[in-house]
């Protein structure tokens, strides 16, 4: 395949950035997108050029650290992982347009990379349990209903990419919270905190300029691992029972 791609360069969080265009030949449709950037790259180490930065580390679809709008879609045409995307995806010929994702929350570092520890920082506040939930053995001896325990598996499957955030108009980080409050919320270990960490964890995203969620549904479009929306509506019911609880 040979492609021309539109890729976004920017030195440094305080510099301007601007949209660069590259051309690159004989791209195997088998290879995956990072692949193809790694390719790009060796072509520009060669010509003496400055390489394209973007983030990756497990490129499996596990870690959530590759992240790339790709002709203006979150992780690109297929509900998947950046890295997880192949070639095949697109047309020998096609233009392809490549950029961080934007949000403000999520700040440019350089050229295709983010700072994405805005969602560490909503983690902090209450993704977490302080009950000792003991050996293997006695976790055994809690019973959780079936439902409840698969609904909490699905949910856990969110890998933190921030997708959801970079399709939202509103740069919303709901289904982000809401996969966090429901994994935690339909366990028993998970109740001693369950009031303080949704008003934590929502006045952190707050805090942190994510905006709020009008219901569009792009986040969960955008999502690699398929998300239900209906997990904001538990966070939006979460958080109306702790204000009853008076926090
Ligand atoms: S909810 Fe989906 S899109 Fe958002 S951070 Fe989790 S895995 Fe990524
Ligand atoms: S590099 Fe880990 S999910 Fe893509």
């Amino acid at each position: 395949m040979n492609l021309t791609l539109k890729i976004w360069r920017q030195p440094d969080a305080s510099s301007a950035g601007a949209m660069h265009t590259y051309q690159l030949a004989d791209v195997s449709p088998d290879m995956s997108f990072l692949e193809m950037l790694d390719v790009l790259n060796e072509q520009l180490n060669e010509q003496g050029e400055e390489p394209i930065a973007f983030d990756s580390d497990c490129r499996e679809g596990i870690c959530g650290m590759c992240g790339l709008m790709i002709n203006g879609d979150a992780h690109g045409p297929e509900v998947t992982t950046t890295c997880q995307l192949h070639m095949r995806s697109f047309k020998d010929g096609e233009t392809i347009t490549v950029e961080p994702w934007r949000s403000d929350a999520f700040p440019v570092i350089k050229d295709l990379v983010v700072d994405r520890s805005a969602f560490d920082r909503i983690i902090q506040q209450g993704g977490y349990i302080s009950v000792n939930t003991g050996s293997a053995p006695e976790a055994h001896s809690v019973p959780v209903p079936r439902d409840d325990a698969l609904r909490a598996f699905n949910v856990a499957t969110c890998i933190g990419c921030g997708a959801c955030v970079a399709a939202c108009p509103n740069g919303s980080a709901s289904l982000f919270m809401g996969a966090k409050i429901t994994h935690l919320g339909e366990l028993p270990q998970g109740q001693p905190e369950r009031d303080s960490r949704v008003v934590n964890m929502v006045a952190q995203h707050d805090h942190e300029g994510f905006g709020g969620c009008t219901n569009i549904g792009a986040c969960t479009a955008a999502c690699p691992k398929e998300i239900p929306l209906d997990v904001i509506s538990q966070l939006n019911k979460d958080l109306r029972t702790a204000i009853k609880h008076g926090h």
